[in-house]
C-alpha cells in the first residue's frame, strides 16, 4: 500500500500544490490548517510522514511535533518541518522537537521529494529492524520454554535414574531370594510395561540345569515342568554372547534357534542371561509389551539393567546362605564344646533350638524372625564356655561366688556373638534368655513387655526341656507336666509362648 502523507500549514495553497505533487507521484495524503487540526487529523489519517510547518495559528508546529512524538512511540512516523526562519536556533528547536529533517521555505519540489523519500525508507527499515528484533525476542522467549520443556525431561529422567537405581540398591540388598525374585519380576513388569516375565536359575553350583524360580503374568505350574540344560544350544549362545537376545532371532544356529522357538511358545519376546564370573547362573525372560509400539531400545538397555541388578542379588543371596551355612556349622562346634562340658545337659541345645523354632513358626512369625529365634536358641548357652567346668559339673549347691559366675552367662554370651554381623539380631534373645516377666530374671531383671518376644520364646523353650530332663538327682517331667508347671508360672513365663508350645505337643510334632 502506498505511504500516506499528513501536510500541515496554515497556507491552503501550500497544502494543495504539495498534496497534488504527491498524490501523482501515488502518495496518499491529507491537509491540515492549524495545529489543532493537525493532531485531530493525525489521529483520524494515521499518516506515515508528517510535512508540518512550524509557524501555525494556535498551537504552532514545535508544539504539534511534541504531540505526535508523544502519539508515535517507536518515533516510526517522520515529521519534516518547514520553515521560512531558518536561523540555527529554529533548525535546533524543531529537530529538539522530534523532526527528522527541516526544510526552508521557499522549497523546491525536488528537494522535499526527495527528503520524503529518504525519510520513509529509513522509517521503513527502523520499523523492519524493530519487527526483526520483536521476532528475535519472540524467539528467545519460545527458546527459553523449550529449555524449561527439556530441563523439565531431563529432571524426569533424572528421576527415574534416580528411582531405578534405588529400586536396584534394594535387588543388591534383598537376602531372601524368593523375596528378591518378587521384586525383581514386579519391577520390570512395571518399568518395561510388559505383560510376563520369568526367571530360570541354577539354584545349586553343582547344578547342570537351570530351573524355574519365579515370575509375574506367566503360570507357575506350567513352567515348573521345563528346565533349561546350562549344556544346551540356548545357553552357550546366551553365555557367548552375554547380551540381550531377541528369541525370533534368526542370527544364531539351528540348535539354538529350536530352543528359541521352544520357549517364546511360552509368550516370551527376549531373554538376557544372567552370567557371574563368567558363569551363566541364569535367564530372564519377557513377554510382549503392553503398548503396540513393541520394545524401545531404551526398554531393552533398562531390563539388561535391571537383569544385573537381580544377578548381583541372586548371587550375593546365595553367598550370604553359603556364609551362613558355615557359620551354622562353626556354632554347632561350638556348641558341642559346651555340652562336652556339662555332661548333664547333653543335647540340650538342640533340643531347644528345636522348639524354640517350632513355636516361632507355629506363632506365625516373619522368615527372619523364625531365623532371629533359632540362631538365638542355639547359641542361648553359648556363654557357659566362660563358666568353669567344675561349677557347671558340681553336685551340691553353688555358693554365692559360684552362682554368680553361672548367672554371668547370657551376659558372656551375648559379649561372644554381638560383633558377628549375622548374628546381631540374636545377641538381645542370648542376653535375655533367663529374664522373667515378674522381673525376677538375670542378668537385667527385665519385666513383662521389656523382654522381647524372640526372648520370651527361648525363655520356655529352655524351661521347657530343663523340666522335661532327667538329672542324677531327680527324674524329669513328662511333657504334659512340664505344661502344666509352666502354665502355673504365668507370672514368669508369657502364657501364650506356653500355649503354642502345648499346641505343638498335643499335636505330636514335640515329643520325646
Ligand atoms: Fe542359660
Ligand atoms: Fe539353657
Amino acid at each position: 500500500m502506498s505511504s500516506s502523507i499528513l501536510i500541515v500549514d496554515d497556507d491552503p495553497d501550500v497544502v494543495e500544490i504539495l498534496s497534488e505533487s504527491l498524490k501523482a507521484r501515488g502518495y496518499r495524503t491529507e491537509g491540515a490548517y492549524d495545529g489543532n487540526d493537525a493532531l485531530e487529523k493525525y489521529d483520524e489519517f494515521k499518516p506515515d510522514l508528517v510535512i508540518l510547518d512550524a509557524l501555525l495559528p494556535g498551537r504552532d508546529g514545535f508544539a504539534v511535533c511534541d504531540e505526535i512524538r508523544l502519539r508515535d512511540l517507536y518515533n516510526d512516523v517522520p515529521v519534516i518541518m518547514i520553515s521560512s526562519d531558518s536561523v540555527p536556533e529554529s533548525i535546533m528547536k524543531g529537530l529538539k522537537a522530534g523532526a527528522q529533517d527541516y526544510i526552508k521555505k521557499p522549497f523546491s519540489l525536488k528537494e522535499i521529494l526527495a527528503k520524503i523519500e529518504s525519510s520513509l525508507s529509513q522509517a521503513n527499515r527502523k520499523r523492519d529492524l524493530r519487527e526483526k528484533n520483536l521476532i528475535l525476542e519472540d524467539e528467545l522467549q519460545r527458546g527459553h520454554a523449550d529449555y524449561i520443556r527439556v530441563n523439565k525431561e531431563l529432571k524426569k529422567k533424572i528421576y527415574d535414574m534416580r528411582s531405578l537405581f534405588e529400586l536396584t540398591q534394594d535387588l543388591n540388598r534383598l537376602r531372601d531370594s524368593e523375596e528378591l525374585v518378587r521384586v525383581f519380576s514386579l519391577t520390570v513388569i512395571a518399568q518395561l510395561g510388559v505383560d510376563s516375565v520369568a526367571i530360570f536359575y541354577i539354584f545349586d553350583n553343582s547344578d547342570d540345569v537351570l530351573s524355574y524360580m519365579g515370575g509375574s503374568g506367566v503360570s507357575d505350574n506350567v513352567l515348573r515342568s521345563v528346565t533349561l540344560s546350562k549344556n544346551n544350544a540356548l545357553s552357550r549362545e546366551l553365555l557367548a554372547r552375554g547380551d540381550i537376545l531377541d528369541l525370533k532371532e534368526n542370527d544364531i544356529n539351528d540348535a539354538a534357534k529350536r530352543e528359541a522357538d521352544f520357549i517364546s511358545r511360552f509368550g516370551f519376546d527376549y531373554c538376557y542371561p544372567l552370567i557371574i564370573k563368567s558363569r551363566l547362573l541364569g535367564v530372564v525372560f519377557v513377554g510382549k509389551k503392553l503398548n503396540e509400539q513393541g520394545y524401545s531400545s531404551n526398554d531393552l538397555e533398562l531390563f539388561k539393567w535391571i537383569c544385573t541388578a537381580a544377578a548381583t542379588g541372586l548371587e550375593n543371596s546365595r553367598l550370604y546362605s553359603e556364609l551362613q551355612e558355615t557359620y551354622l556349622s562353626t556354632i554347632k562346634v561350638l556348641v558341642s564344646t559346651i555340652e562336652a562340658k556339662d555332661a548333664y545337659t547333653r543335647g540340650h541345645t538342640d533340643r531347644v533350638a528345636e522348639y524354640a523354632t517350632l513355636i516361632a513358626k507355629e506363632m506365625g512369625l516373619s522368615k527372619r524372625d523364625i531365623e532371629t529365634v533359632s540362631f538365638g536358641a542355639a547359641l542361648h548357652d553359648i556363654g557357659k564356655l566362660g563358666v568353669y567346668e567344675d561349677i557347671l559339673n558340681k553336685p551340691g549347691e553353688l555358693d554365692e561366688a559360684e552362682w554368680e559366675v553361672v548367672k554371668n552367662h547370657p551376659v558372656v554370651g551375648a559379649n561372644i556373638i554381638k560383633n558377628m554381623k549375622f548374628l546381631e539380631a540374636a545377641t538381645d534373645l542370648v542376653r535375655h534368655h533367663h529374664e522373667r516377666l515378674d522381673g525376677s530374671g538375670y542378668p537385667d531383671g527385665l519385666k513383662g513387655d521389656e523382654i522381647s518376644l524372640g526372648a520370651r520364646i527361648v525363655a520356655v523353650a529352655d524351661s521347657f526341656d530343663a523340666m522335661t530332663s532327667n538329672r542324677p538327682y531327680r527324674e524329669g517331667y513328662s511333657l504334659e507336666e512340664a505344661i502344666e508347671q509352666l502354665k502355673l508360672q504365668s507370672h514368669k513365663f508369657d502364657i501364650n509362648v506356653v500355649e503354642y508350645l502345648e499346641k505343638l505337643v498335643k499335636s505330636g510334632r514335640i515329643k520325646r
